[in-house]
């Protein structure tokens, strides 16, 4: 079969790999359909990630099961289904808990297993025809309807960026009329925008430099923030000073609160630095959320902060930061992280979807065959036009 490998900095390939077989009685093959390519992706790609030659990669796949081995009871040949990033057993004390984002059993070497990522155990990833799927009675997602239907760009949505983008804004404690920032407006920082809005949140920022994202931010209602135009935290704040109603209805010394209740981290430390936008500044982001963010507030940073090979000195290489923790602690925040345990939400998203309260499709910008992938991950890492790549199978 065709997967996509990675063979190194800014390459991949397309090769003919073996197809997958059952390995264990609980595992389920499927037929991939739909496969996204991820922000996630793109550490990797651009070096910033471990080391992880010949890698098959994806961990966004949905498509219809082709096999089930003997122990597999709740999903049959023919299903139709979207697989959740996250690779876990369903049983140890953490996946019991919800936790199955730190599943204790998948990796030898740390409690996170995903498809298609280095150093996330051993499972290769969903940009291919073919995937072996691990406890297939817990992964597997039941869908409605046929392969190459009118939600199949929306249900592949739900394999990672659709719950991890709800999963932010849950983490930022988002609920009706509470005012929301998101940094970053790739894939995740806009559908964490977007999930703001489906929670009711009053007034959502999203900030990037990307005016083609930023117009889809735009779309949902968001107010687009350009931080090549000036510092982001001021030109949030000349707005909310700007609101006339906001500013007669506050009392003296609630002047204080023109900060965000909400602040989402969806970039990571593979942040732009602001005054210079050709260099990584980590810190960038979490920097300019302890400032928006108001005093009681909440920030969510489900961008993600790793040890970076390739960072600029021995700090960097370590995921070692530098934070205003002062700020952050005298304002009383509290601060939510990690990997997204995709199974806590997916159902009920795709419930939304398939009752027309959500369409999460909205952000994918290119429809693509898998020879297409090697040129799609090139355009993606510009990180402006190509805001979502899908690779098609049917
Ligand atoms: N926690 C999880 O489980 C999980 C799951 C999926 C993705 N992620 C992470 O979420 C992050 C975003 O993913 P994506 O697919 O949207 O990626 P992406 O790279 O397409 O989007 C990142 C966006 O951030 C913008 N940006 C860069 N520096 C900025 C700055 N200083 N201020 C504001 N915006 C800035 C970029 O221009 C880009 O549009 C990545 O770190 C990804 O790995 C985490
Ligand atoms: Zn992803
Ligand atoms: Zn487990």
């Amino acid at each position: 079969m065709k997967a996509v490998v990675y063979k190194g900095p800014r390459n991949v390939d397309v090769e003919e790999v073996k197809k997958p077989e059952i390995e264990k009685p609980t595992d389920v093959i499927i037929k991939v359909t739909s496969s996204g390519i991820c922000g996630s992706d793109l550490h990797l790609y651009d070096g910033h990630g471990p080391d992880g030659l010949g890698t098959i990669l994806g961990h966004e796949p949905m498509g219809v099961v082709e096999e089930v081995g003997d122990a597999v009871e709740l999903v049959k040949p023919g299903d139709r289904v979207v697989i959740p990033f996250n690779v876990a057993c369903g049983s140890c004390l953490n996946c019991i808990r919800g936790l199955t984002n730190m599943c204790l059993t998948m990796n030898p070497d740390a409690a996170i297993a995903n498809y298609g990522y280095p150093g996330a155990g051993p499972y290769a990833g969903g940009q291919a025809e073919y995937l072996r799927v691990p406890y297939g009675d817990w992964a597997c997602l039941k869908l409605p309807g046929e392969p190459g239907d009118e939600f199949e760009d929306d249900f592949v949505m739900l394999a990672d960026i659709f719950p991890t983008a709800y999963y932010a804004a849950e983490l930022a404690k988002v609920k009706t009329g509470k005012t929301v920032a998101v940094f970053g407006a790739g894939p995740v920082g806009l559908l964490a925008a977007y999930s703001s809005m489906l929670m009711g949140a009053s007034e959502v920022y999203v900030v990037d430099k990307s005016d083609k994202r930023l117009k889809l931010a735009e779309s949902i209602g968001a107010v687009p923030i350009n931080f090549t135009d000036g510092d982001p935290v001021e030109m949030i704040m000349q707005i909310r000073q700007n609101n006339k109603n906001l500013m007669s209805s506050l009392r003296p010394g609630e002047e204080k609160v023109l900060g965000v209740d909400c602040a989402i981290d969806a970039v990571g430390y593979q942040a732009l630095d602001r005054n210079n936008s050709e260099e990584f500044k980590p810190n960038q982001v979490l920097m300019d959320i302890a400032r928006i963010i108001a005093p009681g507030g909440s920030i969510g940073v489900i961008g993600v902060y790793s040890p970076d090979p390739a960072g600029k000195d021995e700090n960097e290489k370590q995921g070692y930061l530098t934070l205003p923790w002062a700020e952050l602690w005298f304002k009383g925040v509290s601060i939510g992280t990690g990997p997204t345990p995709v199974k806590q939400m997916h159902g009920f998203l795709r419930n939304l979807i398939f009752n027309g309260k959500a369409k999460p499709s909205f952000i994918v910008s290119d429809r693509i065959s898998i020879d297409e992938a090697p040129e799609a991950y090139k355009q993606f890492d510009k990180r402006d036009d190509v805001v979502k790549p899908i690779i098609k199978f049917h």
